[in-house]
């Protein structure tokens, strides 16, 4: 199970994620057939927000192919100057939506962590309220209201996880306990005794918080980026969102299905360069005092229902 570690600061949630692709049109139509909305860009780096209340998600510049890494955010400026201190690293302003400051961290596996706090927060965009459904023993819960949903991009609401291929797990395990106080919601054994990867939660104390925010995986192969996870805002707003992409000509991975961790209704794609992309709803919500458990690989890869893993098998989480 995961060890008990005295961290640094606890994290309140991952940021973004940022990337670099050759071909920026075709990543921005890309992005927003995904659901995303562009809020502008910024010494050639385009930011994309969801609709909630942050300046942005995603952020995209012109390169070859890459991940270039994720943020990670802090509760206050005194928590990032703290890690920073912790990690010897610099505390700087940053220009991109929102303003704030941020701490460049450099993870065992030489991803790139910004550490972000102080950044002003959008007001949500305005989102139809999902309606209640009609079922089991609340069949009446939606009455003399048709449910209608319109076709169309999802409607992503914020990043959720990002979930990484490591070298050595209990390495990277450590990395990020130690620095953001991360709590085990599952960890993942190859055989009784042999875990290759934990699904990692933030310690909100006795507020929930996502089953897990970071995944790190040992696949025996090299470390790498293997997918990031965005809210959407209902079964139905996925299921549109899953219409649109593939009428767009984009290449469906892996769904739509219901994860056994973390609950979700989850429906993977590959963007125009081959990275991993989700979308999800309605995962669970963990408090502290929920612990965490152990899985195996077949219960990591499985679905309570809906489309199986594709083969080859490929970890995802
Ligand atoms: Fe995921």
């Amino acid at each position: 199970m995961g060890r008990a570690l005295v961290s640094v600061i606890k994290a309140v949630d991952v940021a973004y994620v940022r990337f670099a692709v050759p071909d920026m049109a075709r990543q921005r139509a890309f992005l927003k057939d995904f659901g995303m909305i562009e809020v502008g860009e910024v010494d050639g780096t385009v930011y994309l927000r969801g609709a909630g209340e942050a300046q942005f998600c995603y952020a995209l510049s012109l390169g070859e192919p890459a991940f270039l890494g994720l943020g990670i955010w802090a509760k206050d400026r005194a928590d990032l100057e703290a890690i920073a201190a912790h990690d010897g690293v610099m505390v700087e302003a940053i220009n991109s939506p929102g303003g704030g400051f941020r701490a460049r961290l450099t993870d065992p596996d030489g991803f790139c962590v910004d550490v972000v706090a102080g950044q002003a927060m959008n007001p949500p965009v305005a989102t139809t309220t999902p309606l209640a459904w009609n079922e089991g023993s609340n069949r009446l819960s939606r009455v003399s209201t048709f449910r209608r949903t319109p076709a169309g991009p999802s409607t992503v609401q914020r990043l959720g996880h990002v979930v990484l291929a490591v070298r050595d797990f209990r390495t990277s395990e450590a990395w990020y306990k130690q620095r953001f106080g991360l709590l085990t919601s599952d960890e993942v054994q190859a055989a009784p005794g042999i875990a290759i990867g934990a699904f990692m939660r933030a310690d909100r104390g006795e507020h929930p918080a996502d089953h897990h925010m970071i995944v790190c995986v040992q696949t025996g192969g090299p470390a790498g980026y293997m997918h990031s996870a965005f809210e959407v805002a209902s079964v139905d707003d996925l299921m549109v969102g899953h219409d649109h992409l593939l009428a767009g000509g984009y290449t469906a991975q892996w769904g739509v299905g219901r994860h056994i961790l973390g609950s979700q209704v989850f429906d993977y794609w590959l963007d125009p360069f081959g990275n991993e992309i989700e979308h999800w709803t309605d995962g669970d919500q963990l408090c502290a005092s929920d612990g965490g458990g152990v899985a195996g690989m077949d219960v990591v890869l499985g679905v309570q229902w809906g489309m199986q893993m594709p083969s080859p098998p490929e970890m995802s989480a």
